[in-house]
């Protein structure tokens, strides 16, 4: 598929420096290796080299989402690939799920959401900030996946109003003032999901749950260890990121 004006691309110099560039006609993108000429972009495969005017040859790629999402225009504290991922696969997310999530923050649950339960589906994303589901709403739009959420002002601990939803994703101070609310709108068999980053949100949130009826609950912290590969000398990265959150998980009957 050959790139046009208008596409976003990856400009893969080495793991460290990738930039995510839209090809604009008669731009140019300025790196520390030379200048790029978007123009020399268009027409090009992903997969292809481009080369900058001192020679060195950038790889052009297809982004991913989260090539996008890390671009979001932060507001908040948002949710790591490494929590977002167990999340929507335990609470078994896919196209046509019908999802309540609270806060929308930045959005970038929101969008990886939104991604999974396309074409049919729908993610419906509370925040009590109107400043923040303003950004978010931006964030949404330019990654084209706003057409699968409906942005909501409003405080899930007063009133969620769908019904018999797939599933509820809870990022918010105090999750447990929700869990109520979350039983009532989520369908028999229906997933709760909770990320908080203390664990006596978690104590809190999975009393609450025990008191509403919930069952199944589990409560779980992800570990993301990165390696440095070289032969004969593989091992753990010196640093990682230690605490992100922890997540709770819960069935209703
Ligand atoms: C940590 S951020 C969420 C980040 C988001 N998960 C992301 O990945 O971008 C928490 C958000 O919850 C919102 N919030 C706090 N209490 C809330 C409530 N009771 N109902 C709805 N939103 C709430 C805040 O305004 C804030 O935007």
């Amino acid at each position: 598929m050959k790139i046009k004006q208008g596409d976003y691309v990856l400009l893969y110099l080495d793991k460290r420096r990738k930039y995510l560039v839209k090809v604009v006609p008669g731009k140019e993108f300025h790196t520390h290796k030379g200048i790029l000429r978007l123009d020399d972009v268009e027409g090009k495969e992903y997969g292809d080299i481009v080369k900058t005017h001192l020679g060195v040859s950038f790889r052009i790629l297809k982004p991913l989402l989260l090539d996008y999402v890390k671009k979001f225009k932060r507001g908040t504290q948002v949710i790591y690939p490494k929590d977002a991922a167990l999340m929507i696969v335990m609470a078994g997310i896919g196209p046509g799920s019908r999802v309540v999530e609270a806060g929308t923050g930045t959005g970038v649950l929101t969008a990886l959401l939104a991604h999974f339960v396309k074409p049919h589906g729908l993610v419906y994303s509370y925040d009590i900030s109107k400043k923040n589901l303003e950004n978010a709403k931006r964030n949404l739009k330019a990654v084209g996946l706003d057409r699968w959420v409906v942005l909501k002002l409003g405080d899930v601990t007063e009133e969620i109003e769908e019904k018999n939803v797939d599933a509820v994703f809870l990022d918010l101070p105090s999750p447990w003032l929700a869990v109520e609310n979350s039983y009532r709108a989520l369908r028999h068999g229906g997933i709760f999901v909770s990320f908080s980053p203390t664990i006596n949100q978690v104590e809190k949130t999975v009393e609450a749950l025990k008191s509403q009826d919930f069952i199944d609950y589990d409560a779980v912290e992800v570990i993301l260890r990165r390696y440095k590969v070289e032969r004969g000398s593989t091992r753990p990265e010196t640093f990682m990121i230690g605490h992100t959150g922890y997540i709770v998980f819960a069935r209703k009957p």
